[in-house]
């Protein structure tokens, strides 16, 4: 299997004080009302953005649940906040919508570590495995899977499968992929993807802030590395993590995941206390800085110009969308 390398990009600053922010909404509103279009935006992306997206009555979740409502809203356009595959997943299951992007330029590690041609040969060394695939992939990707699913519903869908005896190829987060093979024990080939965020936590700094909070509850994403993963009290997509941090009577949490989350948990959990788990530290890069560089190149200046002139559309090939239907809405219908 060819191993990617790429460049990830640096932290764009966007910092704007209050007074523009609130000018920016009310253009924004506007627009969108003018265009009856609604804002689905991930968890990841600024807190402006996120406040905006819900006052406007838009949408702030997880992938598996951005996918749900962008197909069920009545919206004509769709502006994903989010990063490029969360944009193809809504025109997949809206073709009749227009769907936007505040930049084209947000991908994940994931989806580029992924590349079709690799990927297709890799299939069909093992033509006799049911291809599952996490939706961080492009729709060509999607296009080659039996079944598309997020980190909230993985493990359920693996467990579902192994019911049909036979074995699974997962792509393409390892990490994601190893966790789901421990829980279930099914036979699971893995690719050897990972999400240049979620790999920079570190067990042994876990360790050492739990010793100092024993009584913080920990809160991973399972895009994390193994060892991390072992020393959770809770493992799940952003949403099922979010929903801990509110029912879980303990009043501290430390959170494995993009430090975009906080602003829901702070919102949702009032009085409670975040601490961010460890990563190797703050790097130019930010492969080590516990933000997605890519979430983090949506801003409310390009949300606007998006708006204005009708930039940055998705648009996914017929032949592909159709193929890559057939995996998403069933993922859309397993516990809908
Ligand atoms: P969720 O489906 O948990 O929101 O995860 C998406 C993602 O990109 C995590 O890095
Ligand atoms: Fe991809 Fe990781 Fe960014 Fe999520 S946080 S979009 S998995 S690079």
């Amino acid at each position: 299997m060819a191993k990617l390398d790429f460049e990830v990009p640096l932290h764009q600053s966007h910092a704007m004080d209050d007074e523009e922010i609130r000018a920016y909404k009310k253009r924004i509103l506007r627009l969108l009302k003018k265009h009856n279009a609604s804002i689905v935006a991930h968890y990841y992306t600024d807190d402006a953005i996120q406040e905006l997206a819900e006052e406007s009555g838009g949408f702030v979740s997880d992938s598996l649940e951005m996918a749900r409502f962008g197909a069920r809203s009545d919206a004509t356009t769709l502006i994903v906040a989010g990063v490029k595959f969360m944009g193809e997943t809504a025109k997949i299951l809206s073709p009749e919508k227009r769907i936007l992007m505040p930049t084209l330029e947000a991908t994940c590690s994931l989806d580029l570590g992924c590349p079709p041609e690799s990927f297709k040969i890799f299939c069909e060394s093992f033509s006799d495995h049911t291809v599952v695939v996490y939706a961080n992939t492009s729709a060509e990707i999607k296009a080659m899977a039996d079944w598309v699913v997020t980190s909230s519903i993985g493990l359920d869908v693996v467990e579902f499968l192994m019911g049909e005896g036979k074995p699974i190829i997962w792509a393409p987060d390892k990490f994601l992929g190893s966790y789901i093979n421990q829980q279930t024990g099914a036979n699971m080939r893995l690719w050897n993807g990972s999400c240049v965020v979620h790999e920079e936590f570190k067990a042994n700094g876990l360790k050492a802030i739990k010793s100092i909070h024993p009584d913080a509850a920990v809160l991973v994403h399972p895009e994390s590395p193994p060892g991390v993963i072992e020393l959770a009290d809770v493992v799940g997509s952003t949403t099922q993590i979010i929903r801990a941090a509110v029912d879980l009577p303990n009043k501290k949490f430390i959170v494995a995941t993009d430090t975009g989350i906080f602003h829901k948990m702070r919102s949702l959990a009032p009085g409670k206390i975040f601490i961010e788990a460890p990563t190797g530290g703050n790097g130019a890069t930010c492969r080590s800085c516990a933000h997605c560089p890519w979430m983090g190149m949506n801003t409310l200046v390009n949300l606007e110009n998006t708006l204005l002139h009708g930039l940055n559309e998705i648009n996914v090939p017929e032949n592909t969308r159709e193929k890559a239907m057939i995996p998403l809405q069933r993922m859309l219908d397993f516990q809908a």
